[in-house]
């Protein structure tokens, strides 16, 4: 039996945008996702199902991508809920696809983000290999279409070029509020790239958030708080400017900003989570909770993706 983990990720400034190339900065967190891989001769199954391509998309195309032909009984526990824009359909992906190579004994950091970008290509229709490096590498991570310091690997497709890069997990309280609201991520991409292609106006907002995070980067390097949050809120007023926000997603992130920094959704959006950054934890989690949100307090985490004992 094998067994392999990830972690999820808060992305704090730049989802979609990065999708058509712009930067973005994401950090993975404490809360993981495990996935068992065992032989089986009854067919292969997720969590006792017949596997299928409407409920476990992403174990099977990371098992299409790898090859495995052999009969598999897997099952995955999580620390997340799904849909709430923690990457926790990242993490499944790369635990699933590090159990597999770890069949075929080909384990290595940078053909996993590779393997795990392009699942996320196909089952949401476009992607940017953010989540899927994040949660592969653990600290920090900053895409960006400039090879920087901390270069890790490259990725590229259609034109986009993403130079994926290390950093170190910054000195920063962060208060994820979950709204309830299931959100998958693809119908909101394939949403975003309707209104990329067909509008200039859509362009500029994705140039704007792509300059945001570029600032925000400065700003978390000098430890400049109050630019940093400043500049989150902007992101998610240009995040809702192209649709993917949500009336529980704004009431959230109105009520956090009262006790922080700033606040944005982060993921995919259409209702997911929000992130503050802030210095008082407990009355953000209890102004998150009064407008019917369920906060957690998140850490930053070291460890990506990783085979357990
Ligand atoms: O909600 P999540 O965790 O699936 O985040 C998606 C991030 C996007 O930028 C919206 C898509 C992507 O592939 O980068």
């Amino acid at each position: 039996m094998i067994s392999c983990s990830a972690p999820g990720k808060v992305i704090l400034f730049g989802e979609h945008a990065v999708v058509y190339g712009e930067p973005a900065l994401a950090l993975a967190i404490d809360r993981r996702i495990t996935c068992k891989v065992e032989e089986s001769d009854e067919g292969t199954t997720v969590n006792g199902y017949d596997i299928n391509e409407e409920h476990h998309g992403y174990i099977l195309h990371a098992l299409r991508r790898v090859g495995v032909e052999r009969e598999l009984e897997i099952t995955t526990e999580s620390q997340m809920p799904s849909g709430a824009g923690l990457g926790s359909s990242a993490a499944i992906t790369e635990a699933a696809l590090g159990g597999f190579r770890d069949l075929t004994s080909s384990f290595d950091e940078k053909t996993l983000a590779e393997d795990g970008f392009e699942v996320e290509w196909t089952v949401q229709g476009n992607a940017s290999p953010i989540d899927t490096s994040t949660v592969t590498h653990g600290n920090a991570v900053l895409l960006s279409d400039e090879k920087l310091s901390d270069h890790l690997w490259t990725i590229e497709k259609e034109g986009n070029v993403w130079n994926i890069h290390h950093r170190d997990i910054p000195d920063i309280q962060l208060v994820v509020g979950y709204t309830g609201v299931h959100a998958r991520t693809g119908p909101l991409v394939r949403r975003v790239k309707r209104f990329y292609r067909n509008n200039n106006f859509a362009k500029e907002i994705v140039r704007d958030i792509g300059d945001m995070v570029r600032q925000g980067s400065d700003a978390l390097e000098k430890g400049d708080l109050e630019r940093l949050g400043g500049l989150m809120t902007k992101n998610h007023k240009l995040l809702s400017i192209l649709g993917v926000s949500h009336p529980k997603l704004d009431a959230l992130v109105r009520a956090a900003n009262r006790y922080s920094y700033g606040a944005k959704l982060t993921g995919a959006g259409g209702g997911g989570s929000m992130v503050a950054l802030t210095d008082e934890p407990e009355k953000v989690s209890e102004a998150i909770r009064k407008r019917g949100g369920e906060p957690y307090t998140v850490d930053s985490a070291e460890e990506g993706l990783k085979i357990e004992d």
